[in-house]
């Protein structure tokens, strides 16, 4: 049996809470670079590097996020009849083929079959009568006495269930019905995995752990009351059992536990999360994993040492100075002998600066999930802190700002110069997320990696083209492009490649600067795309997913936690 613990936990901020006055909003002071890699608090005056100032109760509107204790859910695999598992809820997950019934209206499926000659027929009877025939979406949760579960749910998987996302869908949909049920024990098994191979079977596994863990999930931090979900265990039946599930859902928890902490950094507010509590809350993490993570903190004067005229342009009108993150994994004992870097979004508040955001639909209330792409990149390196990959050297690397509007940002029209020395004509103060990423990018490229990936919510324009749910992938390196839609395949998340038309540079052509940041509104994500091209090295594979659209669920109102699984993926196809 192979039993595993996925905490729920309320990562964000972890230490704070209502009653006491943590949250500590430091000043970063040094002369050099701070390097992190020790276990307390990096934002703490220890060893003397730098000053840390406690500003009393900064946070505008006085809001902190309550940590909420971590409710805790244990899965277990287990190889045991249906008919003989007792608890909450037996979910069964069912095709729309195994729905099917004979001439004398008996299921033909033989787990279903089984059920239903243990509950009188009542199984076949109750399922036609609420119309369940087994579609996506279909759910339904059936009161039937007569079984040692006190319910079963039938959950629909559509025709045919192969892929990770309708697994992940199934995990999601059991969270729903055991919340709804206040179920603590739950059973979860498929109508049909007899023809799934062993591979197939640790990742179907996994899929549903992971679908139920981020579906139970909600953030209730910044809500004055909460309520604590009631499951408490799952057990998945018939996908099988042993050491080498009991890893791969340990992974799985891993990797929740990142999408929860990234989901948590998106959806707090902007007062909240602002540059320097982002790059204490990367900090947190390469303390929290510090045999494999060192954290390298820039503060605005070092950035300039550094030629980030472009970066700091953008930061230029905030009072909340920006923070320059870089965290570095490197493999326990071994040496690496691939080196990746990702790049991530850093933008606590996007306002568009003087290009102000007006309007309906401009979004301007959401603009605190501008920073998605870097949640990506911190749950990333929270993941892979855990799983210590060999063989792999992963830089996490976030220029985090606020693009604000005051006396001392830059205008419409400015001229700055990025880091590899090439100068930018602002023609657009929104088109601010390509302009830190420059610099981000240049920096990234001097660390010698061989392979980039950078996430921003960078254009409107490409959930204009992708809807909501579709990231947008742009590289010119057909060998990246394969490796990062194989790592998407596996972990469920939508990616289309999109295409670098060089042609299209043609817009983004200055008078008196090098280039422009925007080229208008035709092709606006391959324009963006393209300007984010000019700072990376010829010799460096390097891929930008555009995820303004997938970073926020507009039903549920909250961030989804996009890319963390498929980075995580990526850095293992790439470990050896
Ligand atoms: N953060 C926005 C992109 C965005 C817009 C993400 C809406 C999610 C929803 C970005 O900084 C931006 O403002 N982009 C501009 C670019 C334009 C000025 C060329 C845009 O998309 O409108
Ligand atoms: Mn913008
Ligand atoms: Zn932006």
């Amino acid at each position: 049996m192979a039993a595993i613990v996925v905490s729920l936990a309320s990562a964000l901020v972890a230490s704070s809470s209502r009653s006491s006055s943590s949250l500590v909003f430091a000043k970063l002071r040094s002369s050099t670079a701070l390097r992190v890699s020790f276990a307390v608090s990096p934002f703490s005056s220890r060893r003397g590097r730098f000053m840390a100032h406690t500003l009393a109760q900064a946070t505008l509107g006085l809001t902190l996020p309550a940590s909420i204790e971590a409710p805790k859910v244990s899965f277990a695999a287990k190889e045991i009849d249906v008919t003989e598992w007792k608890g909450d809820i037996l979910a069964v997950g069912v095709t729309e083929k195994d729905m099917s019934k004979d001439d004398n209206s008996r299921f033909e499926n033989s787990i279903l079959k089984k059920l239903d000659s243990q509950l009188g027929g009542l199984l076949a009877e109750a399922s036609s009568e609420e119309d369940f025939t087994g579609k996506v979406g279909q759910s339904t949760v059936l009161r039937l006495p007569g079984l040692g579960s006190k319910r079963v749910g039938l959950i629909g998987l559509g025709q045919s269930a192969s892929t990770t996302a309708a697994f992940r869908g199934l995990g999601e949909a059991v969270a729903a019905a055991a919340k709804a049920a206040q179920a603590s024990d739950v059973a979860i098994v498929l109508a049909s995995s007899e023809g799934l191979s062993a591979e197939l079977k640790l990742n179907t596994a996994t899929a549903i752990a992971s679908g139920t863990v981020l579906g139970l999930y909600e953030d209730n931090r910044y809500k004055s009351e909460s309520k604590k979900p009631a499951l408490k265990s799952v057990d998945i039946l018939g996908l099988g059992t042993g050491p080498e599930l009991e890893k791969k859902l340990k992974y799985a928890e891993y990797v929740s536990s990142a999408v929860i902490f990234g989901r948590e950094l998106v959806n707090s507010p902007a007062n909240v999360l602002t540059p320097v509590v982002l790059a204490e809350e990367a900090s947190k993490i390469a303390s929290l994993y510090s045999d494999v993570l060192s954290a390298t903190i820039l503060d605005a004067e070092e950035c300039k040492k550094l030629k980030m005229g472009s970066y700091l342009g953008v930061a230029a009108a905030s009072a909340n100075a920006p923070y320059f993150i870089h965290l570095c994994y490197k493999p326990p004992g071994g040496s690496a002998k691939v080196k990746l870097a990702l790049v991530g979004k850093g933008l606590t508040f996007d306002s568009g600066g003087y290009n102000i955001k007006t309007g309906p639909g401009c979004l301007i209330e959401l603009m605190k999930f501008d920073m998605g792409g870097s949640a990506a990149v911190l749950g990333a390196a929270k993941a892979i802190g855990q799983i210590k990959p060999p063989g792999v050297e992963v830089h996490f690397i976030v220029a985090a700002c606020e693009n604000m509007i005051s006396g001392t940002g830059m205008r419409p029209g400015d001229i700055v110069t990025a880091s590899n020395g090439k100068t930018i004509e602002v023609n657009n103060t929104d088109a601010e997320g390509r302009l830190t990423l420059a610099d981000a990018l240049v920096y990234a490229c001097n660390q010698g990696v061989e392979k980039i990936v950078d996430l921003a919510t960078l254009t409107g324009a490409c959930i204009v083209a992708l809807g909501p749910s579709i990231a947008g992938i742009f590289t010119p390196s057909d060998d990246l492009a394969k490796e990062v839609v194989a790592a998407s395949e596996v972990s469920g998340e939508k990616l289309w490649r999109m295409p670098l038309e060089e042609s299209y540079w043609e817009s983004m052509k200055s008078g008196v600067a090098d280039m422009v940041n925007t080229g208008g509104r035709p092709g606006g994500a391959i324009t963006a795309a393209l300007f984010l091209k000019q700072f990376v090295d010829e010799k460096v594979q390097w891929m930008h997913i555009d995820l303004a659209g997938p970073v926020w669920n507009e039903k549920k109102r909250a961030a989804t936690g996009f890319g963390i699984a498929t980075l995580v993926e990526w850095v293992l196809k790439n470990s050896s």
